[in-house]
């Protein structure tokens, strides 16, 4: 466990009401924490006499710095205190704290920027805020903090709590991770050290305690599916193989209420799963399929099904990749390791929903039994794939997944891969590449995504793309050439869709960083976390 999160209810605690600010600021105050963390918008400095003013006048920051014997005053008058969006004043202990029953050691002031203007009230405003604030928890002496959640509301409505609470928590999440601490294959030293920031507690008043509390659960859930993501994409590709992940995946089920199921290569084989098999031909590691499941609906209710590409490295196969930045093809089992967050996620906050997970997973190599460009293979659903490229293998081992999952009926399926680099090249690393043709899903998945801050962007998927996947000697093409790579390969997986509703999320870009900041990023979890809460 690296970072603890919880609540604490003060039922009254109100600051925007001038009758109970003294007693609520009293109260908040007199907690021992290393930091106290409160927001202030334009109106409050304003009422505090302006930015220049020395003299104290009326309202939230006056009633704070009678109760830190002038402490607020001394910043404004230095020039600390200025409001603008996400600017951060840290008021220290001083003697005359104590005499007014003060325990709190630090008093974190964050400024949300002039809340009058609609434009600034949103969740993006909200998260630079937020990013502000947790970064001075990190990386110095700040053990603790409690976060007064009614203070940072940017409607002043109960609506948009919920979404602040859990992006704050992610958030925190992220600047807390540390690759390798929670995996026992990881034997070797870690490299960076643990924050000394432990445990952050969300404070609200009998106002939001119901959303505070679910949310804070959700958000512990949330963080602990996107770590599993973040870890399981970071390890390196000797420790994690396709065997690596099926052991990881029954490893849930003794933790949580999931039940895991794990094919080998001879089930596989049974299957017909002539196009997955294709893709591992040429590797010495054999192939797993992962089925994972969280019954937390109703035993007949059709389930979401998710479908996560789990290549645990792709060389290209005879198709060679360039050698630079090889190391990175490691993350194209992202879209598996984000199945399994959500899944372990969803189980940890008893969705009350019927979710499915199931991976395909192998690795891609070149070898003397590996698959030529040139090959035909028969799909489990009966369609012959000519393989023009052994690189554009996701789909290869994708479409098999597709056709396995109509046996569950479901409601709907998403996949998620890293499935081409010119999803790169189209949305470079801000949204994840959306593909469906419906428009319920896409907006559900839309909005979930810009819930979470997890965004997606919808491409194209119409029959006249189809045209690029035409083989001359198999019923489809696994390539459609350069142009529209992104959506010719979202074409060829909807060929093995047709009895369901299924959305297909493309995350090359945006399921891990490269450059210094290289690593895992856990998403689309947050993305497929929020559009499950949102469905149950
Ligand atoms: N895993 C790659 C896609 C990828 C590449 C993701 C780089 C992130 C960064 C995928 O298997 C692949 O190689 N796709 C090919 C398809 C092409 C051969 C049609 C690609 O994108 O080049
Ligand atoms: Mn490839
Ligand atoms: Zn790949």
């Amino acid at each position: 466990m690296t970072i603890q999160f919880s609540t604490k209810i003060f039922p009254q605690a109100d600051l925007g009401s001038q009758k109970s600010l003294k007693s609520s600021l009293k109260s908040l105050l007199a907690q021992s924490t290393d930091c106290l963390i409160l927001a202030y918008s334009k109106v409050d400095l304003d009422g505090f006499g302006g930015s220049k003013a020395a003299k104290a006048k009326s309202g939230f920051l006056a009633e704070l710095d009678q109760l830190l014997g002038g402490s607020v005053n001394h910043a404004n008058v230095v020039g600390d205190l200025d409001s603008k969006q996400a600017s951060i004043c840290v008021l220290r202990t001083e003697k005359t704290w104590a005499t007014n029953g003060v325990k709190a050691k630090r008093v974190l002031l964050v400024g949300l920027g002039d809340l009058q203007l609609a434009s600034e009230r949103t969740l993006i405003l909200y998260s630079k805020i937020a990013r502000a604030a947790l970064k001075v928890l990190s990386g110095n002496a700040i053990k603790n903090a409690i976060w007064f959640v009614p203070s940072f509301s940017l409607t002043h409505q109960g609506s948009f709590i919920t979404d602040e609470v859990r992006l704050t928590i992610q958030y925190a999440g992220d600047q807390a991770y540390r690759f390798g601490v929670r995996q026992p294959a990881m034997k070797f030293k870690v490299k960076d050290s643990p924050d000394t920031f432990k445990h952050l507690v969300f404070a609200g008043n009998d106002a939001c305690s119901k959303e505070l509390k679910e949310a804070v659960a959700q958000g512990i859930a949330m963080v602990e599916g996107m770590n599993l993501a973040k870890d399981l994409g970071n390890l390196p590709p000797n420790i994690c193989t396709p065997t690596y992940l099926g052991k990881a995946a029954q490893g849930l089920s003794k933790k949580v209420s999931l039940k895991v199921e794990v094919l080998g290569l001879k089930q596989i084989e049974a299957l017909g799963m002539g196009s997955f098999l294709s893709v591992t031909k040429g590797s010495d590691t054999p192939p797993q399929f992962i089925v994972m499941r969280h019954q937390g609906g109703k035993a007949g209710e059709a389930p979401i099904v998710l479908v996560g590409k789990g290549i645990t490295f792709d060389t290209g196969g005879i198709s060679l990749k360039p050698g630079e930045a090889m190391d990175e093809m490691k993350y194209d089992m992202c879209g598996a390791a984000s199945v399994m967050g959500t899944m372990y996620a969803a189980a940890l906050m008893k969705l009350k929903k019927n979710v499915i997970g199931v991976v395909p997973t192998c690795e891609n190599m070149p070898s003397g039994s590996a698959t030529r460009p040139g090959d035909i293979v028969k799909s489990m659903s009966g369609q012959t794939i000519e393989v023009l490229n052994t690189d554009a293998e996701g789909r290869l081992i994708l479409c098999d997944a597709l056709t396995y999952v109509e046996r569950f009926k479901p409601k709907v399926v998403i996949d998620v891969a890293t499935l081409t680099g010119a999803c790169i090249i189209a949305l470079g690393h801000v949204h994840s590449g959306l593909f469906s043709d419906d428009e319920g899903l896409v907006n559900a998945l839309t909005k979930a995504g810009k819930a979470s801050l997890d965004t997606v962007w919808r491409l194209p998927l119409d029959a006249a793309y189809h045209e690029q996947l035409k083989s001359n000697f198999a019923d489809v093409a696994n390539i459609g050439g350069r142009p529209a790579g992104s959506v010719t390969a979202a074409c060829f997986l909807s060929r093995f869709t047709e009895k369901y509703h299924w959305a297909h999320l493309d995350i090359a870009g945006t399921a891990w960083k490269s450059g210094a900041a290289k690593g895992s990023t856990g998403r689309p979890v947050p993305l497929l976390l929020n559009y499950l809460i949102e469905q149950s």
